[in-house]
């Protein structure tokens, strides 16, 4: 038996889209693997409801096929589903580290993610790594076609998750087709500038690069009340704010000490709008970690 903690996810970072994520220190999920002749999954924690339990419709189902690897699954679920804040990348994280070892397959984190990445697209349509890549290797993560580099980064964030689901597929066909050359210029820069704040841990200069004038804009509009829980997370002192993943959890990157203000200034702003909301006071953590086995 092989128990692993795979970390809850950001991806995009605003500037970022597809490519950057972090991993947060909170929530996770726990992923428990027993090897067995056939597949099984149980679903049990936060929204477990809403997940299928057949191995064909769950993420972790494509990670068993492509590890050859059969096992009764118990998924405990910390990361919400459809929250925005990797759901789905973390399971099959959890669940391609755990197997990885419970059969002994000798592929690499950096290996993994590739296959974790195809348990994502069975929820989302989509084979992106930007969620699954942190969650496996840890820290801050940029991913490509062609590789994915991670960096360790100290940086102090609150995630603030309303109380309502955005699809990843829904929240996808918002996203423009085009861009112009302005902001394609905006956008390089912006990411470059947040880059290298994560590289010298500078949540000012990770802020400063969050500014996304393309995809942001369009999903901002699917989360009620956006517009006034970013301008009150700046009003209490955060760098940057901006749309974790797909939505609906808003991402705010914090100056040291101003974590417990800047969250209870969101709670505040959501509850304002009419919207329950939960705050996780956060920073970038660590990937999946065996717990057990
Ligand atoms: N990069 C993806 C998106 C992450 O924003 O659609 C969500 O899974």
């Amino acid at each position: 038996m092989v128990t692993v903690r795979a970390p809850a996810t950001s991806a995009n970072l605003g500037s970022g889209f597809d490519v950057f994520g972090a991993a947060l220190t909170r929530p996770a999920d726990v992923v428990t693997v027993e090897k067995a002749a056939e597949t099984t999954i149980e679903v049990t924690g936060v929204g477990a409801q809403y997940i299928p339990e057949d191995p064909e419709k769950n993420t972790v189902g494509a990670v068993v096929e492509a590890l050859d690897a059969p096992a009764r699954i118990h998924i405990d679920k910390g990361v919400r589903p459809a929250s925005g804040l990797g759901s789905s990348a973390a399971s099959a994280a959890g669940a391609a580290v755990a197997l990885n070892r419970l059969y002994d397959r000798g592929r690499s984190r950096s290996e993994l993610v590739p296959i974790a990445a195809e348990g994502e697209a069975v929820v989302s349509g989509v084979a992106h790594s930007d969620n699954v890549a942190p969650s496996i290797l840890g820290g801050f993560t940029v991913t490509t076609s062609e590789a994915t580099h991670a960096v360790d980064a100290a940086v102090p964030l609150v995630v603030c998750l309303p109380d309502v689901a955005v699809s990843t597929r829904d929240a996808r066909r918002v996203v423009p087709e085009t861009a112009s050359m302005d902001d394609l210029v905006a956008t390089v820069g912006n990411a470059a500038t947040l880059a290298v704040g994560m590289c010298r841990s500078d949540p000012d200069l990770v802020g400063a690069g969050m500014s996304d004038p393309v995809v942001t804009p369009e999903r901002a509009r699917l989360i009620t009340g956006y517009d006034d829980v970013r301008a009150a997370a700046f009003d209490a002192g955060a760098a940057g704010v901006t749309v974790s993943g797909a939505g609906p959890a808003i991402i705010a990157v914090c100056r040291e000490g101003s974590r417990r203000r800047v969250a209870a200034a969101m709670l505040d702003a959501f509850s304002e709008a009419g919207v329950d909301a939960r705050a996780y006071q956060t920073e970038i953590g660590k990937g999946s970690t065996i717990l057990e086995e």
